[in-house]
């Protein structure tokens, strides 16, 4: 058994539910072979793998064609695929300031070398993007709007619906980052006007690292960015056209799809609203602590509804790295500390100047008796704060 309280489950999911551990073991050692290549049995299992957790997945989001379900290494894998695959010179994209570096990155390069313009929206004192804002960015010029479907630091759900509609009005492509909600949220591309959807297969999907996706609706246009073996059609000098071997390049992870297939089944089994529940009954236990503990501040988390169980605070007095080491040494507290690859986020919360924050995640795996100890330790650090004993002071901690 862990001794450490995991708490950094925005970052990746730990532990995974047995079920996924055993069957990517029992699978890996019976068919772990390169798929879709040959005739043989273990090649047909490997393959029948991929198809059958391109489906699972195909039905968790509501799509229409397993075809369009393409296999990725992570949601910043994805999420390169789609940026770089629909955006060219001379186009405008628009996007908020709740983006993970996963988006900011690439459209960063893309302004700056090769002359596509972006518009960011900020979110709200609450932490919410007004679909309003995003309609009035939009210009003759603009190809896709791109939104985190919630956010990694400060756990706000946003409006993908409203968001989608629009876009779907003005025949924008929207493509929207589950990194956070898939497994946690109900996600439905047809519903949700969803054109592309990226997902990671580590976090709340429950599945291990290195395996990812998107799904690319009927009629969506993503231009190959890159090429290579498919184990079909091998003599054709161009990748093939056709999904899902358009977006999907060498050999695939298959111990991750196994793993991944596991987690999704096990979500399934217990019910997103279940599993989601009682992280959610968890956030608000810790919310309602910290609220009550003199010197801490939290950020965006006055309205509990619509948000994910993730959280961000500061104790007044101490830098986040250094209250993160403390959870991990005199707590055995595992969290995140820092900016999270959310740079704008802390831009706009003014966190950024003081290094951060520290970041909560839940997972389905928690207890109450995790919560009150993570409480117990932040009170006593509080404390310590106060009277000055350790850290250096920072006054300009908003509380
Ligand atoms: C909102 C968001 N988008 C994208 C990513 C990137 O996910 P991955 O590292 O699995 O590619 C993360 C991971 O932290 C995230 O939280």
């Amino acid at each position: 058994m862990n001794p450490m309280i995991f708490l950094d489950n925005a970052a990746t999911t730990f532990p995974k539910p047995e079920s996924v551990y055993t069957f990517m073991d029992a699978f890996y050692r019976r068919a772990g072979v390169n798929p879709g290549r040959s005739g043989y049995d273990m090649c047909m299992e490997a393959g029948q793998l991929l198809d059958d957790t391109r489906r699972l997945l195909t039905r968790f989001f509501n799509g229409t064609d397993p075809n369009r379900l393409c296999f990725t290494y992570n949601a910043t894998d994805a999420l390169n695929l789609i940026i770089f695959g629909i955006l060219t010179e001379g186009d405008h994209a628009v996007t908020t300031t709740l983006e993970h570096n996963s988006v900011l990155r690439p459209l960063y390069h893309l302004s700056m070398f090769r002359g596509v313009d972006v518009d960011y929206v900020p979110f709200d004192g609450r932490g919410f993007v007004d679909p309003a804002e995003i309609r009035k960015r939009i210009r003759p010029q603009t190809r896709l709007v791109i939104v985190n479907h919630a956010s990694n630091v400060i756990g706000t759900i946003q409006p993908i619906r409203e968001i989608g509609r629009i876009c779907r009005e003005r025949g924008i492509v929207f493509a929207v980052d589950a990194s956070q909600t898939a497994g946690q949220v109900p996600i439905d591309v047809q519903a949700d006007f969803v054109d592309v959807l990226a997902f990671t297969g580590h976090k709340s999907l429950l599945g291990p690292t290195g395996i990812g996706g998107l799904y690319v609706r009927d009629g969506v246009t993503i231009r190959q960015t890159r090429a290579g073996g498919t184990g079909v059609r091998s003599a054709d000098r161009l990748h093939l056209e056709e999904y899902p071997y358009r977006l999907e390049y060498g050999t695939p992870n298959i111990l991750g799809a196994a793993g991944l297939n596991a987690g999704v089944t096990w979500i399934l089994d217990k019910g997103i609203s279940a599993v989601a529940g009682h992280e959610r009954d968890l956030a608000a236990q810790l919310r309602e602590g910290l609220r009550e503990i003199e010197g801490v501040a939290m950020y965006c988390q006055d309205d509990p509804a619509g948000h994910l169980s993730v959280l961000s605070f500061n104790i007044n007095g101490m830098e986040a790295a250094d209250t993160g080491t403390i959870l991990d040494v005199d707590y055995q507290i595992a969290c995140r500390t820092g900016l999270h690859c959310a740079p704008l986020v802390h831009d706009q919360l003014g966190t950024a100047r003081i290094k951060g924050a520290v970041r909560f995640g839940i997972g389905p795996f928690n207890t109450e008796a995790d919560i009150q100890t993570a409480l117990r330790g932040i009170a006593d650090i509080a404390e310590m704060a106060r009277h000055r004993r350790i850290g250096k002071p920072v006054s300009s901690v908003p509380v």
